[in-house]
């Protein structure tokens, strides 16, 4: 009922909607909504109410419930239904079992904060409340397993779209972080249960570090990470920036699945990649060893030439990419 109230405020955007109107529309008593409006406004709601006119909605709270998130969503499936917390261990971790119990493709679990976000390599991931977009998107994709580090790309480049059409000037670093200024902004980590030829489920998980301010970042990160708010010194629109997302990945993973193509993902790739022409060091388990960058082909794989002058190619997943001397 609560979210219902809500929608009618919303639809009367700038007008006062009387408590008669709503008690009719939706069969409730004034008691009742009076009850609900307090309980919205507990939730951060503005809402003017005056006196024979009734209730106005003034302004909105900064968090990422599908009410907020869905006015600027065009997709048909992907994450048309989130999975809302305000706390929670790993977005990932409640994906995966979500998954094993049938949720269905296009999910997306979201929190204010993590407590224990998971990154690559098990390291952990600093999630502070409301500073960034946590997120793990659920996915059933019918391909071979051996495709499934292109789902990472395509996270990469939808990700990296929706921040070049809000105005920041990032990068992709092949093949799960967008970097901003030389830092790292995102990282995606992609996990996957299934068969030798068959896949059960595909959790992507995304961190975006949002409007952290520099002192959110733990100390050995903080020559290392930086936040759309450390970069550009103002507040960016999560709601906006996690719909934009959504919306570009669904198309591109249309494209993936249908037509079993990743060439839009990876043409921006490659126009925004951090790597392509650097020298680089590629660490495999442990092992490093100083090539150039120099493509990314019609698999997603990283073509790089090594010190003895041959093209060899790397798959993603199996190295970290780093530059010369730091992170790029
Ligand atoms: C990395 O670069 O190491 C990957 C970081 C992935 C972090 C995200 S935040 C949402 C989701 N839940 C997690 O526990 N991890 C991913």
């Amino acid at each position: 009922m609560k979210e219902r109230i809500l929608n009618l405020l919303r639809e009367s955007e700038n007008q006062y909607v009387s408590g008669q109107n709503i008690s009719e529309k939706l069969g409730v008593s004034r008691a009742a909504i009076w009850k609900h409006i307090t309980a919205l406004k507990e939730e951060g709601y503005e809402i003017d109410s005056i006196s024979r006119k009734g209730y106005m909605l003034i302004g909105s709270p900064d968090i990422l419930t599908y009410g907020e998130v869905s006015k600027n969503l065009h997709t048909s499936f992907i994450g048309r239904k989130i999975l809302y917390f305000d706390s929670i261990d790993s977005t990932n971790k409640k994906a995966k079992e979500l998954a094993f119990q049938g949720e269905q493709e296009g999910t997306l679990v979201v929190s204010e904060e993590q407590t224990m976000g998971r990154g690559r390599l098990g390291r952990s991931w600093s999630s502070p409340k409301k500073k960034g977009i946590w997120m793990s998107l659920i996915l059933r994709p019918q391909v071979e397993p051996e495709h499934i580090s292109k789902i990472t790309l395509l996270g990469a480049a939808a990700i990296a779209t929706a921040l070049e059409e809000m105005n920041a000037d990032v990068k992709i670093k092949w093949p799960n972080d967008i970097t901003l200024q030389d830092k790292k902004l995102c990282g995606i980590l992609t996990e996957m249960s299934g068969e030798l030829n068959e896949i059960n489920y595909v959790v992507m998980g995304m961190g975006i570090n949002v409007n952290a301010d520099e002192e959110d970042f733990p100390m050995e990160l903080k020559t290392k990470a930086t936040s759309l708010k450390a970069c550009y010194g103002k507040d960016f629109d999560r709601k906006e920036l996690l719909a934009r997302i959504m919306n570009n990945f669904e198309e591109l993973y249309q494209e993936f699945i249908q037509e079993r193509s990743i060439e839009t993902t990876i043409k921006i790739c490659k126009e925004k990649s951090v790597l392509l022409g650097k020298d680089v060091r590629i660490i495999r388990r442990g092992n490093e060893r100083a090539v150039t960058a120099v493509d990314i082909n019609q698999q997603g794989e990283l073509i790089v030439k090594n010190e003895q002058g041959e093209l060899e190619r790397i798959i993603s997943g199996e190295v970290s990419v780093r530059g010369l001397y730091g992170y790029i």
